[in-house]
């Protein structure tokens, strides 16, 4: 199995998305991951469904959208119609994780749940049968350009095991400071899907960059 690149527009040009998302999927990118932050959950602000509205006729690729706010029930909906196939909530910001993942199921999108570095990953045990996505940041949520946390590493490859231990189907994500060094240790610790901002709009060669990273085997 190959990995699965998420290129993620919060680096991209916002000048001239159309073209920067039509050079990532050109080489190959799968998915696309679209940060949303509210400026309460994260100390940042970026864009919404609006946004995601017009860029979904632009793209084949799966749109993975990773909501970086507070109540992300508020935010099902107008997703949903936006084209969002993944909406991906964090556990930090769920008052009941149960009943938004019935929401977002019933909605149509398959559904993720993402943990801070900070946050232990076992919080997810009762939530694992039912999840699409199990997103790890590997960065705090707010900003790209940030290191890679190393111990977060441990986190996927608790997910790995619990995933082979009792046949799971969520896809194991990692997002932040993802580069080509670190790509390869995250691959090698269970990870299928890499989320990368800088590394890949931030290339000199966008598109060798992205195939790179879908050249990458899952050796499983
Ligand atoms: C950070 C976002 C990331 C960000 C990653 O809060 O969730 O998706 O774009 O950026 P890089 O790859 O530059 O660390
Ligand atoms: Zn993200």
């Amino acid at each position: 199995m190959s990995v699965i690149l998420a290129p993620s527009l919060l680096a991209a040009d916002f000048s001239c998305l159309d073209r920067q998302i039509a050079m990532a999927e050109r080489a190959g990118a799968q998915w696309l991951h679209l940060d949303i932050m509210d400026f309460h959950f994260v100390p940042n602000l970026t864009f919404g469904a609006g946004v995601v509205r017009s860029l979904r006729p632009l793209s084949k690729m799966v749109f993975d959208a990773h909501f970086m706010v507070e109540q992300p029930e508020k935010y099902i909906e107008s997703f949903q119609k936006a084209g969002a196939d993944y909406f991906t909530f964090h556990l930090e910001a769920a008052a009941d994780p149960s009943a938004l993942i019935d929401r977002v199921k019933e909605a149509g999108m398959k559904c993720g749940i993402s943990v801070k570095p900070k946050t232990d990953v076992k919080a997810l045990a009762p939530y694992l049968d039912r999840l699409d996505l199990v997103l790890v940041m590997s960065v705090e949520p707010g900003f790209g350009g940030q290191s890679f946390m190393e111990h977060t590493l441990e986190k996927s490859a608790w997910l790995a095991e619990e995933k082979a231990k009792n046949g799971y189907s969520y896809l194991i994500e990692m997002d932040g400071g993802i580069n080509r060094k670190t790509a390869a240790k995250a691959v090698s610790g269970g990870v299928e899907v890499l989320v990368a901002g800088t590394a890949v709009f931030g290339a000199e060669n966008i598109e060798e960059e992205v195939r790179y990273y879908t050249g990458l085997s899952i050796d499983r």
